[in-house]
């Protein structure tokens, strides 16, 4: 499963660059709005650190002009895949610039349904958001599942992106559930690296090692 970091924060992304392990970023209207600069400048910037699909979300509501938006997005940067919410006029967006060949990831996915029409419709990604289906009581990761059912039956090329990842269980999860790439904010991503036993058993070697050839 691919790894992408769902943040617009420059910090944090130099940071997890550096580990080589990221494979794209994903952003939202609430992270770029977080970190204070339009989202043509930090999309701009975030390219600059990763070198990977970098989904940028598109303000619009309307059809025309969130075609328009996403035409503009992706002349940022050859990584930038433009963000749609999964509305009607988002759908005709993605459509419209699937056929372009403008990169699409098509959000706020909560129903397989939902995921057929932008499958349909040529989304490059669709984005199922487990963890906030799991705030109103659903199993999100029932959903990646069956995303990955629905597009294996019919040989769709869009990518599961797993989203709204709130800790490491939901990143094995949705790698077990076959989504082919899982986005995380930092501190989930960080999380993966921690075990005790990895802890305590370099602490060991170290501790034999120095015992062994202190003078
Ligand atoms: O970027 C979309 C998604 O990953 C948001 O996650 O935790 O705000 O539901 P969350």
């Amino acid at each position: 499963m691919k790894i992408f970091l769902d943040t617009a924060n420059l910090d944090e992304l130099r940071a997890a660059a550096k580990w080589g392990i990221v494979d794209g970023v994903t952003t939202n209207p609430s992270l770029i709005a977080k970190e204070g600069k339009p989202i043509k400048e930090q999309v701009a910037a975030i390219c600059d650190i990763v070198d990977g699909p970098v989904s940028a979300e598109v303000i619009s509501v309307e059809a025309k002009a969130m075609i328009a938006e996403g035409r503009e997005l992706a002349k940022v940067h050859k990584n930038i895949i433009v963000k749609l919410p999964l509305i009607r006029d988002g759908i005709e967006a993605c459509s419209a610039l699937s056929k372009e060949g403008i990169r699409t990831n098509v959000t706020l996915c909560f129903s397989p349904a939902q995921a057929l029409l932008a499958a349909k419709a040529g989304a490059y990604f669709i984005s199922p958001f487990v963890g906030r289906l799991d705030d109103v009581g659903a199993t999100g990761m029932d959903l990646v599942r069956q995303i990955v059912a629905i597009y294996e039956n019919y040989d769709y090329e869009t990518q599961v992106l797993a989203a709204s990842l709130r800790g490491p269980l939901h990143v094995v999860e949705a790698s077990l559930a076959g989504a082919h790439i899982g986005t995380m904010p930092f501190k989930v991503l960080d999380s993966l690296f921690n075990h005790p036993l990895t802890d305590k058993g370099l602490e060991q070697f170290l501790k034999d090692y120095n015992k062994a050839f202190a003078k």
